[in-house]
């Protein structure tokens, strides 16, 4: 009951700085996935994100969104398709890499082509092979809304990301 209170008496509009947004919203555990597509050029682009989800089983639609200031965002907007590739808890390293500026964030990736051309990671959990069906601005976002064409999973635990860090599904 007490927590119900605290939740009332806190929903002011000031209380939300983008400060407590970011911290009310760790709480929210997600998984982790590398989204990818083919640039410009034919070059591989790719990054880190967790705003991944379900929208819709019939038509297949699933959804996330990319910042503006992302490097990758040009690339993906010009595309024609992506793909996703839900990370397995041992692919850590493969997170942190995409999540932040190289030359070639997929240097040292083991990687297959899917549907465009676009790159998929080898060892994750799931791989899914998107149309970009439709994209929405979303503040300082930009929402990706993908048509599932192809799709594949095997077996494994998940690599799962909440409060800023990743853990296994043992780890929380
Ligand atoms: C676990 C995790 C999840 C992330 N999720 C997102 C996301 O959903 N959308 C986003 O725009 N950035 C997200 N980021 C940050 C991007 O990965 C990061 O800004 C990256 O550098 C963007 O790549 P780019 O600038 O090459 O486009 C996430 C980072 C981490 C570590």
């Amino acid at each position: 009951m007490n927590a119900l209170i605290d939740i009332v008496s806190t929903a002011e509009p000031t209380a939300v700085t983008p400060h407590r947004f970011r911290d009310v919203l760790g709480a929210f555990a997600t998984g982790v996935t590398i989204m990818t597509t083919r640039g410009p050029g034919g070059v591989r682009v790719g990054c880190t994100a967790s705003s991944f989800n379900t929208v819709s089983l019939e038509p297949p639609l699933v959804l996330w969104s990319l910042g503006l200031r992302a490097a990758s965002l040009g690339a993906f907007r010009a595309a024609e398709h992506f793909g996703v590739s839900i990370l397995a808890e041992d692919q850590r390293d493969i997170a942190l890499q995409f999540a932040r500026p190289a030359e070639d964030k997929f240097a040292g990736v083991a990687l297959r082509e899917g549907i465009g051309g676009v790159p998929l990671i080898r060892g994750a959990l799931a791989h899914l092979e998107c149309r970009i069906a439709a994209r929405y601005p979303g503040g300082d976002h930009e929402i990706m809304l993908g048509e599932v064409l192809n799709l594949e999973r095997r077996d494994g635990a998940p690599l799962v990301y909440q409060r800023g860090g990743f853990h296994g599904l043992r780890g929380l």
